[in-house]
C-alpha cells in the first residue's frame, strides 16, 4: 500500500524487504503417523511491533475440499480454537512464530493448512503460507465375504473391503490352505475393495482363502472358507435320506401289523367274553329255575 502511494519510488520499495511483512513455512508438506502430534511450522519476518500482530489458520480438508474451517486464531491478544479442535491445536510460540502443533492426529485431519499474518500496519509482500499435512494410517481389519453357488460347475465371487488406510491399501486375495495359491484381483471403484471370482467352482475350490490389506505402516488380513458341494456327496446324502425314508416308512408297517394284531387279538377276547357271559347268564337261570324248583317242592 505505502509502494503503490509512493509510485515514484516503488522499485526501492520493491526492494527493500526490511519494510514488509514476510512469511516463511518450515515446510511445504508433513507427514503424521495417526495418533501422534505434528508441528506445522510458521515463521514471518516483521519490522513493526507486535501489538495488532493478527495470525489466522484455516485448513482445506483432503476428506471434504467444499467446506474449509478456521483451525486457530490470534487476535487481540486472544487464541481462539475451533470447537471441534479444542484440546488437539495450540500455537507452541507466540507471539514471535505462527507455529502451531497438533496433538492425537486423525485421518481427518489431512488437508492443506494456511497460515495467514498480519501485522497492521505493516503492509505484507508474503502474508500467507501453505503447508500439505498428510495422516497416515495403518489398514483397518478387511471384511471377507463370498457370494455364489458352492455347487460344482457354480460361479463364486470372494470380495473384500478395507475401510481406512493411508496410504490406500493394497489388497491381495490368496488361498491359504489345503495349498497356497495367489489369486489375480479385480480393484474396485474406491479401490478400497477387491474381488476374485471363481467360474466353474469343482473340489478343487474348497478350502481357506485369506484377504490381506497392507500399506506402508501394516498388514490385516480376513479369511473366508469355501466348501464346494460335490456330486458324491449330493448321493450320499440322498442315500442316506433314502435309508431313513426307508426305515421310517418299514418301522411304520411293523407298527400298523403289530396293531393289527393287538386288535384281533383283543376283538377275539371281547367275543368270548360275551360269549362266557351269556354261558354265565344261562347258568344262572338254571340255578334259579332249579331253587324255585326246590321252594315250590318244599
Ligand atoms: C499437545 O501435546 C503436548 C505434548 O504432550 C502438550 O504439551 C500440549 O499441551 C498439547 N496441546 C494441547 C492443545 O493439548
Ligand atoms: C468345468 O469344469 C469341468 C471339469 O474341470 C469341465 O469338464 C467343463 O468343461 C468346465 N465347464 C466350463 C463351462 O468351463
Amino acid at each position: 500500500l505505502i509502494c503503490t502511494l509512493m509510485s515514484g519510488f516503488l522499485d526501492s520499495c520493491l526492494f527493500s524487504d526490511s519494510a514488509a511483512l514476510t512469511v516463511t513455512m518450515r515446510e511445504n508438506s508433513v507427514e503424521a503417523v495417526r495418533g501422534d502430534s505434528v508441528l506445522l511450522g510458521c515463521s514471518f519476518l516483521t519490522s513493526t511491533p507486535l501489538h495488532r500482530l493478527n495470525i489466522v489458520w484455516t485448513l482445506v480438508p483432503s476428506s471434504s475440499p467444499e467446506s474449509p474451517m478456521q483451525v486457530i486464531v490470534f487476535d487481540h491478544g486472544q487464541v481462539m480454537e475451533d470447537p471441534s479442535l479444542t484440546g488437539r491445536v495450540s500455537f507452541t510460540g507466540l507471539p514471535w512464530t505462527a507455529d502451531i502443533v497438533l496433538n492425537d492426529t486423525r485421518v481427518s485431519d489431512s488437508g492443506v493448512y494456511r497460515c495467514m499474518v498480519n501485522n497492521p500496519p505493516e503492509a505484507a509482500e508474503e502474508d500467507v503460507g501453505e503447508v500439505v499435512l498428510t495422516v497416515l494410517a495403518p489398514p483397518s481389519l478387511p471384511v471377507c465375504q463370498w457370494t455364489g453357488d458352492v455347487d460344482v460347475g457354480g460361479q463364486v465371487t470372494l470380495s473384500c473391503s478395507v475401510m481406512e488406510g493411508v496410504p490406500t491399501p493394497e489388497i491381495h486375495w490368496e488361498k491359504v490352505s489345503p495349498e497356497e495359491v495367489p489369486l489375480p484381483v479385480d480393484m474396485e471403484g474406491d479401490l478400497l475393495s477387491a474381488s476374485v471370482q471363481i467360474a466353474n467352482v469343482s473340489s478343487q475350490t474348497s478350502g481357506q482363502y485369506r484377504c490381506s490389506a497392507s500399506n506402508l505402516l501394516g498388514t490385516e488380513s480376513c479369511l473366508v472358507r469355501l466348501s464346494v458341494h460335490t456330486p458324491a456327496d449330493t448321493h450320499k446324502s440322498s442315500g442316506v435320506l433314502q435309508g431313513v425314508l426307508l426305515t421310517m416308512s418299514m418301522s411304520a408297517l411293523l407298527m400298523a401289523l403289530v396293531l393289527l394284531l393287538l386288535w384281533l387279538h383283543r376283538t377275539g377276547q371281547d367275543f368270548r367274553r360275551r360269549g362266557g357271559r351269556r354261558r354265565r347268564r344261562e347258568r344262572k337261570g338254571l340255578r334259579f329255575s332249579a331253587s324255585v324248583m326246590k321252594r315250590s317242592f318244599v
